[in-house]
């Protein structure tokens, strides 16, 4: 691979675990939570989906809260009672993967680093604060200064912005399969960090790079 210019990190799923809601949600809804959290998480995402090419804009925190409130009522489950709220509060504490601190702080001195995110300013600041991540990033960039979501080009272009390159000369990195499709159509050079053994999007360009882990990227760069 060239030269590149910077890393650029995807959040939820990809720095930030966001299996460790389902420890809360277990507490609060027994028996339920994996049925819950998966839910939210698909509709979450739809949402944000569905937004974009309806060509209309709410936040990542409304549009996370919508997608709780439709996973709770499919469950049966009331939206109007603090558990709900208590889940959602959570998004701003998720904890990291295991070798995200030390992978970050060791690339941190290789290139620069930012995070690209759907999250808005005020949830990234949350998590990474919670995570003293804010050392190792030169960018903290927020879908919501765009006004849509990924994978619309005009989110990544944020990135190109702040570090005045071209695409290519970013690494992307993500564990969403359809944000590095996205990512590499848009010209990113990308790297999948393909957490959970998916297997590859079939509609869009495969990525440059699959690793397992931040470990593994940091092994296969340059
Ligand atoms: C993000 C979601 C897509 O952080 O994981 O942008």
């Amino acid at each position: 691979m060239a030269v590149f210019k910077a890393v650029v990190f995807d959040a939820y799923g990809t720095l930030f675990d966001l299996i460790s809601l389902n420890s809360l949600a277990d507490e609060l809804y027994p028996g339920k939570s994996q049925a819950l959290c998966e839910l939210w998480r698909r509709k979450q995402l739809e949402y944000t989906w569905l937004l974009s090419l309806m060509g209309k804009y709410r936040d990542f925190w409304s549009v996370t809260r919508l997608g709780l409130q439709y996973a709770l009522e499919t469950l049966g489950l009331p939206m109007d009672d603090p558990k709900p709220e208590r889940l959602l509060q959570s998004y701003l504490t998720l904890p990291t993967f295991p070798e995200v601190r030390t992978s970050l702080l060791r690339l941190s001195q290789r290139y620069p680093l930012a995070v690209l995110s759907n999250g808005t300013e005020e949830m990234l600041e949350g998590v990474i604060g919670a995570n003293h991540l804010e050392p190792y990033l030169s960018h903290v960039l927020s879908a919501d200064a765009a006004g849509v979501y990924k994978p619309s080009s005009r989110v990544y272009d944020l990135a190109v912005g702040a570090f005045f390159a071209v695409p290519a000369e970013i690494v992307f990195v993500s564990a969403n399969g359809w944000d590095i499709g996205g990512a590499k159509s848009f010209g990113f050079s990308t790297a999948w960090c393909n957490r959970s053994g998916a297997v590859p999007e079939t509609h869009a360009p495969p990525p440059d790079l699959v690793v397992e882990d931040l470990e593994g990227l940091e092994a296969l760069l340059p």
